[in-house]
């Protein structure tokens, strides 16, 4: 069988809802990252701090983990768009780990359009192994019974694969 690892970070929920709908649809960890030092979610100043945290390529450290994803089939990536690009904590995460050659699948939540973002979350992971790609625009506010179809689908599709 498939070892299948989810990781995640987010900040408002969003990414968090898919994540949840992905471990209810297969077999699976999941690891969510938790910066030491979180942004404070409901203060206006958020998408500034933030933003510069993540065009700075910022790598917070994270809350200790005991999980290795080098120990999985799939590791499946989920990040909120800050900034055009991923947020840091997820690249503090793969700052951590040398996936180069492991089967990933990405996932991304934005709010206005995620496609320059996930074109760089690609080049961050350009020696991995990346099976398939999609973006969420706000899933949790959106449609959000058919945002979880769509990502109950897209993950039996990205198990087909691998
Ligand atoms: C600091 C910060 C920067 C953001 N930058 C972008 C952006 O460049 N493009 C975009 O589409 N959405 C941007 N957003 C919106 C989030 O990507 C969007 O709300 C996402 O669904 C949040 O996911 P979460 O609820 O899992 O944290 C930003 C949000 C924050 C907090």
């Amino acid at each position: 069988m498939t070892k299948i690892l989810i990781v995640y970070y987010s900040l408002t929920g969003n990414t968090q809802f898919i994540a949840e709908a992905l471990r209810d649809s297969v077999e699976a960890d999941i690891l969510e990252l938790k910066p030491i030092k979180e942004l404070n979610a409901d203060k206006g100043t958020r998408f500034m701090w933030g933003g510069f945290q993540s065009t700075m390529k910022k790598t917070p450290e994270l809350m200790d983990f005991d999980i290795n994803p080098l120990e999985y089939d799939l590791v499946i990536l989920g990040t909120p768009v800050w900034a055009w690009n991923i947020s840091p904590p997820m690249r503090s995460f793969l700052s951590k780990f040398d996936l180069t050659g492991k089967n990933v699948a990405l996932w991304m939540c934005h709010a206005g359009d995620g496609i320059k973002a996930m074109i760089r979350f690609k080049e961050i992971l350009k020696s991995a192994n990346i099976v398939e790609s999609i973006t969420f625009q706000q899933p949790l506010k959106n449609d959000s019974d058919t945002n979880k179809e769509r990502a109950i689908d897209w993950i039996k599709s990205v198990e087909k694969k691998v």
